[in-house]
C-alpha cells in the first residue's frame, strides 16, 4: 500500500494563485484543508471543483488556527492569503500591515505553539523595487517602494529570524506575474477588482469592458511600452509542490524567485489577445504610472537547480489560451 501523503493547510486557496496549487496538491496526492475568510475568495470553487476541506476564516483570528491545528494532523502550511492591491496599499496602509504582517505572525505563532515548522511564502517581485538588473536574481537589494511590497519583506525578515530562532524551516517564493489559468479549464483568474493586465484585456475583448488603458509608452524598450515577466498560473503552483516536498525532505529555508527570465511587453499582450480571441481591443494610451520601472524579469535560474522546477507554459500564446477559455466560461 502506498503511504497517504501529510496534510497540507493553505490559507488563501480559495483565491487565485492558492486554487490552483490546491489542485497540483491534490493531484500529487495530498490532503488538504483551506483556511479563506471568502473577502476575495470563491467558494464555489472550493466546494465545486476543489472539494477540500474549507474553513472559513482568519489568519488573525487565534483561537481559531489553535483549534484548527489541535484538530487536524497538519505537516505543513502554505501561506497565500493577503491583500495584494498595490495602490489600495498605499492610501491604506494600515489595513495591508495587519493583514499581511500581523496575520501572518499570529499564524507563525500558532505553528510554533502547535510544533509546525514548516512553511511555503508567497512573496513577491515588489520587494525588490526598481530593479538594477535584469533578470533579476534572489541577492538583489530589496527596496520596495510601496507598503504592499514592504509587508511582504517584512515577513520575509520575520521567516529568517525564526529559521535562526527556532528552526523554523520555510520556502520563500518571490512570484512576479502570475497569468493564464488551469489548462483544462477548472479554474482561473477571478479578481474583484481586477488589475492585472491579462484578465482585463480579456475582458475588453469579451466587451465587458470599453477599452484597455496602456500607462506609457515612451519606456526604453524595444516598443515603448513596460516588460514584464508572465508565469503561467500552473507552473507557479508546481513550484509551490516542489518547495513543499524540498522541505518535508528536510530542505533549509531557502528563497526562490519564480519567473521565467523573459518578459513581454503591454503591446504584445494586446496582440497575443487579439490573435487568441480574434477580436479587436480598443486601447487608450496614458502618461506612465508613479513607480512603474520600464522592466521587471526574474532569474527562476534557483528554483530550476534546487527544486528541479521546469515551467510547462513559458509562452504567451498558452497564458493567454488558457486565460481566454476560462474568461469565456466564467464572465460570458
Ligand atoms: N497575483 C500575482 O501576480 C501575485 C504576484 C506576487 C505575489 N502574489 C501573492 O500571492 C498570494 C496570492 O495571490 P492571489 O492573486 O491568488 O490573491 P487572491 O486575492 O486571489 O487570494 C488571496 C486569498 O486570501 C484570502 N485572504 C486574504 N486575507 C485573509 C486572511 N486574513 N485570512 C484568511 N484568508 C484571507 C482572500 O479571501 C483570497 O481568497 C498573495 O499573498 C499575493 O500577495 C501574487
Amino acid at each position: 500500500m502506498t503511504p497517504q501523503k501529510p496534510t497540507i493547510l493553505v490559507t488563501g486557496g480559495a483565491g487565485y494563485i492558492g486554487s490552483h496549487t490546491v489542485l497540483a496538491l491534490k493531484q500529487a496526492g495530498y490532503e488538504v484543508v483551506i483556511l479563506d475568510n471568502l473577502v476575495y475568495g470563491h467558494r464555489d470553487i472550493v466546494e465545486d471543483v476543489l472539494k477540500v476541506e474549507l474553513v472559513v476564516g482568519d489568519t488573525n483570528d487565534r483561537p481559531l488556527l489553535d483549534k484548527l491545528f489541535a484538530t487536524r494532523d497538519i505537516a505543513a502550511v502554505m501561506h497565500f492569503s493577503a491583500y495584494a492591491y498595490v495602490g489600495e496599499s498605499v492610501t491604506e496602509p494600515a489595513k495591508y500591515y495587519r493583514n499581511n504582517v500581523i496575520g501572518t505572525l499570529t499564524l507563525l505563532e500558532a505553528m510554533l505553539a502547535a510544533n509546525i515548522k514548516k512553511f511555503v511564502f508567497s512573496s513577491t517581485c515588489a520587494t525588490y523595487g526598481v530593479p538594477e538588473v535584469v533578470p533579476i536574481p534572489e541577492n538583489h537589494s530589496q527596496n520596495p517602494i510601496n507598503p504592499y511590497g514592504a509587508t511582504k519583506l517584512m515577513v520575509e525578515r520575520i521567516l529568517s529570524d525564526f529559521s535562526t530562532a527556532y528552526d523554523f524551516r520555510s520556502v520563500r517564493f518571490r512570484y512576479f506575474n502570475a497569468a493564464g489559468a488551469d489548462p483544462n479549464g477548472l479554474l482561473g483568474e477571478d479578481h474583484q477588482p481586477e488589475t492585472h493586465l491579462i484578465p482585463l484585456v480579456l475582458m475588453a475583448a469579451l466587451g465587458k469592458r470599453d477599452s484597455i488603458s496602456v500607462f506609457g509608452t515612451d519606456y526604453p524598450t524595444a516598443d515603448g511600452t513596460c516588460i514584464r515577466d508572465y508565469i503561467h498560473v500552473s507552473d507557479l503552483a508546481m513550484a509551490h509542490v516542489l518547495g513543499l516536498e524540498y522541505l518535508l525532505q528536510g530542505g533549509e529555508s531557502e528563497v526562490f524567485n519564480l519567473g521565467n527570465g523573459s518578459g513581454f511587453s503591454v503591446k504584445e499582450v494586446i496582440e497575443a489577445a487579439e490573435s487568441v480571441t480574434g477580436k479587436k481591443i480598443p486601447v487608450v494610451e496614458c502618461d506612465r504610472r508613479a513607480g512603474d520601472p520600464p522592466a521587471l524579469i526574474g532569474s527562476g535560474e534557483k528554483a530550476r537547480k534546487i527544486l528541479g522546477w521546469q515551467p510547462q507554459y513559458p509562452g504567451l500564446q498558452d497564458i493567454v489560451t488558457h486565460a481566454w477559455q476560462w474568461h469565456q466560461k466564467r464572465h460570458q
